[in-house]
């Protein structure tokens, strides 16, 4: 059933965690505690642990551990499957954030399937489009710039910190109209958010957080309009609706979630890996021409994150039974790595036949993101590459990564001959 945004309830269906909790028509055979984003295997190396859950899982397998119970797909046609049939795979509900009951909201876009979703993509996209996002190629250039300069002649810098994250929010705040001087605090909140070890009282406090702030933020973008996205959605009044508090509220906290932490993940994994690839930083620089497909594979061997769904019936999918309310996650990292679709999965080839990458999901939920995370990748990408000599992962770094829905190196140390 179709929820009604202006008019928010939190879900029926129960949160199952723990082997007690899983329901009585889950096949036993296929249960397993895999401990995915969590567990010491998959933070020792999160990208290899997903590529090798196709020698090790079976393609549909239904986990219990602390992330919640739910059945997880690793197959690409699975998640074809599952992410363009929004009528049995539900995204209402299927977000994990805290939310207060008793002043419940929807995160917009990601929570609302059609017919409503269109709507409120609909105020957005033009921002979000390829012709919007180019108008910021300049911008974002002369930043990857400005921030290179503060570290070349050091022959080092510590990437996460100096380029991976400054470059992304500075644009993403800019784009918002949210204040720069606000950026380490938003970060802080939104790690606590997306990282917290499913630490329920942590991601209650980074909400609460999030909440007031954005509360008063949209406030004064009321009575002050400016040409950033918070105030494009604060006036907005598709078909001469105006948009409700929790609508406004509920869109501008998700592009904020899902604005802060992705693309500074992706390029944290990206320069690692190149860090201990200079051969294949090697063959970049040969091929500038090629840099589309280049991002496209690096997207794919990097994709961060997942799509959580929620079934609306019981459904068989691959001859497994899955229940009304069951929580279902595509591993999109997993399905990159599908070896029927992608030969040789973890090898980078920068000359792949062309296949959907799943980095940013596909259907009706498909990343708004997705065109201004690409342009700065490449960017970033093509910048670095002009400037910065042959580099290295500065010797003795141990790599470590957070648990949590958004994968990433936690700092990339890295080194070069000034
Ligand atoms: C490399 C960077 C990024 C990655 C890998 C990524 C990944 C994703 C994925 C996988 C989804 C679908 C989630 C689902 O199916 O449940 C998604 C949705 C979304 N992303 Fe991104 N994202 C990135 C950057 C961004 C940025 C920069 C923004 C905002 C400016 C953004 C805004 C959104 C929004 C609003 C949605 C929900 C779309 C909808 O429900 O219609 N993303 N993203």
């Amino acid at each position: 059933m179709a929820v009604d945004a202006a008019h928010p309830v939190p879900p029926s269906y129960p949160r199952r965690v723990g082997m007690d909790q899983v329901p009585p028509h889950v096949d036993k055979t296929l249960i397993r505690q895999a401990g995915i984003t969590f567990s010491p295997e998959f933070l020792a190396a999160p990208h290899k642990f997903m590529a090798d859950l196709h020698d090790k899982q079976p393609p549909l397998f239904y986990d219990v551990g602390m992330m919640g119970n739910a059945w997880q797909a690793i197959k690409h046609a699975d998640a074809l499957h599952i992410l363009r049939n929004p009528e049995v795979f539900t995204n209402e509900g299927a977000t994990p954030f805290p939310r207060d009951p008793d002043d419940y909201f929807y995160f917009i876009p990601q929570e609302i399937d059609p017919p409503h979703h269109r709507k409120y993509r609909n105020i957005v996209d033009p921002v979000f489009s390829p012709q919007g996002v180019l108008k910021l190629e300049g911008k974002i250039r002369a930043l990857a710039n400005a921030l290179i300069d503060t570290f070349i002649a050091k022959g080092e810098c510590e990437f996460a910190e100096d380029f991976g994250r400054p470059l992304p929010v500075t644009v993403f705040l800019d784009i918002m109209g949210l204040p720069q001087d606000m950026r380490d605090t938003f970060v802080s909140w939104a790690m606590d958010l997306l990282h917290s070890n499913n630490d329920r009282a942590v991601m209650q406090r980074a909400m609460d957080n999030i909440t007031t702030y954005l509360k008063s933020a949209i406030a004064g973008k009321k009575a002050h309009p400016d040409d950033g996205v918070v105030s494009l959605i604060a006036h907005a009044a598709p078909g001469g609706v105006p948009l409700s508090d929790k609508e406004i509220f509920g869109f501008v906290c998700f592009l904020f979630i899902g604005g802060l932490d992705t693309v500074f993940a992706t390029l944290n994994n990206i320069w690692l890996y190149l860090a201990q690839n200079p051969a294949k930083v090697a063959e970049m620089r040969a091929d500038p021409d090629n840099i589309n497909a280049q991002v496209e594979e690096l997207l794919r061997v990097w994709s961060v994150t997942f799509s959580g769904r929620v079934l609306t019936r019981d459904y068989e999918l691959r001859g497994v039974r899955l229940g009304k309310d069951d929580r279902i996650t595509c591993i999109l990292p997993a399905c990159n790595f599908d070896p029927e679709v992608f030969p040789e999965p973890r090898e980078v080839n920068f000359h792949r036949p062309r296949q959907t990458v799943l980095a940013f999901t596909v259907g009706v939920h498909s990343c708004m993101g997705a065109h201004l995370a690409r342009l700065e990748i490449k960017i970033a990408l093509q910048e670095w590459l002009k400037r910065i000599p042959e580099f290295s992962l500065k010797p003795g770094t141990q790599v470590e990564y957070r648990p949590g829905g958004v994968v990433g190196p936690e700092a990339v140390p890295l080194v070069w001959t000034a």
